[in-house]
């Protein structure tokens, strides 16, 4: 990993320029000090790849190519500024598409070379989890987080704003990944976790009868078999000419992702006696989640923060945030910053 410990300047006020193009999306945000957003761009690929079922990373890597100069423009006149008024620059390093990364690393570590500014290497589920410290000004560590994205689902005792310790996470499918993928199975478009969450408005969670996995671990979570069922189900039906009740099984199937989430995760926080939790990724987002989530933390006496819906996706505006507390713990990469597809918290 590329952490520098180098002599860190203390700033009055800090701005940072944040770079993000570990997936689909092509972001840059600037951020003071950790809380506060000045701008915040988001230039997305979905209806692209939404034609092929899925991101296509060759095509990811390209449009971050062609948008990264506009959308990191954009982000400097949002935010009324020259590179020059901006204190440091920070990009998603880790995890993601390798190819989509390197653009945006690239680009960060020219900017940063041209401007002379540090440069402030960030994983991007940290990233995620630090959406909430924009969202909420009071939330500080020690607190216990769930993080659960396409690629993410992690239970974490976050220590400091940069020690992390994984207490669980899901053996096989992410949460986010089984959303999408039982959502093709409904015949919903890609990304489907959204089509998921709407059509269950309509749609009865108990009508389906879903298996929930056992795991040796407590708070390990495992999603695949239950994803495995829902396109069974769908195949099974459609070759009996039956019909499927579509909303139903949406209900049923974010019932049934939600409950476990939040059961394993109200279990952990109780065990290690947290009274503060956090929520994070893009899952974050589901309305189901963050019901139960938010009802069940109340019964147990957890105080929950969530981060508002625009910021539980990919964005760079939680980049900068994070990137501000990796600045202050010494984290600073030099021109030697690679991208990486899997690394761990
Ligand atoms: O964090 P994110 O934007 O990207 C990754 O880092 O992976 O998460 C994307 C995931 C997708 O699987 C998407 O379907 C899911 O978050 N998602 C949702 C909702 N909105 C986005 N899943 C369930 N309900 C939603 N409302
Ligand atoms: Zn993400």
């Amino acid at each position: 990993m590329y952490e520098y410990k180098i002599s860190i300047r203390r700033y009055r006020v800090m701005k940072i320029l944040a770079i993000e193009t570990s997936c689909d999306e092509t972001a840059a945000a600037v951020v003071e000090d950790g809380r506060k957003i000045l701008s915040n761009i988001v230039a997305t690929q979905i209806e692209e790849h939404k034609l092929y079922g899925g991101v296509v990373p060759e095509i990811a890597s390209r449009r971050h190519c062609e948008s990264i100069v506009a959308v990191v423009n954009e982000a400097l006149e949002q935010a009324q500024m020259k590179l020059d008024d901006v204190d440091a620059i920070a990009v998603t390093y880790a995890p993601g598409l390798i190819g989509a990364l390197l653009v945006g690393v690239n680009y960060a570590k020219g900017l940063a070379l041209a401007s002379g500014k540090p440069l402030i290497p960030v994983h991007h589920i940290k990233g995620h989890i630090a959406a909430n410290y924009i969202a909420h000004e009071d939330l500080k560590p020690p607190y216990l987080c769930l993080a659960a994205s396409g690629g993410h689902s992690h239970i974490m005792k976050v220590s400091d704003y940069t020690t992390f310790e994984t207490i669980g996470r899901t053996l096989d499918d992410a949460a986010g990944e089984a959303f999408d993928k039982a959502a093709r199975a409904m015949g919903f478009s890609y990304p489907g976790g959204v089509h998921i969450d709407k059509a269950a408005k309509n749609g009865d969670p108990k009508k389906y009868k879903l298996p929930r996995p056992k795991t040796q671990n407590p708070y390990d979570f495992s999603f695949s078999g239950l994803k495995t069922n829902v396109i069974n189900l769908v195949h099974n039906a459609n070759q009996k000419g039956e019909e499927v009740d579509i909303d139903s099984l949406a209900a049923s199937f974010q019932y049934t992702v939600a409950d476990i989430l939040s059961s394993r995760f109200v279990q952990a926080a109780e065990d290690f006696g947290y009274k503060t939790a956090a929520l994070a990724g893009g899952v974050a987002a589901n309305s189901a989640l963050r019901g139960m989530l938010t009802e069940r933390c109340e019964k147990k006496g957890i105080k929950l923060y969530i981060p508002p819906i625009n910021l539980c996706g990919d964005n760079a505006a939680m980049i900068g945030s994070q990137a501000y507390f990796e600045y202050q713990s010494g984290n600073v990469a030099d021109g030697s910053l690679n991208a990486m597809a899997t690394l761990a918290l």
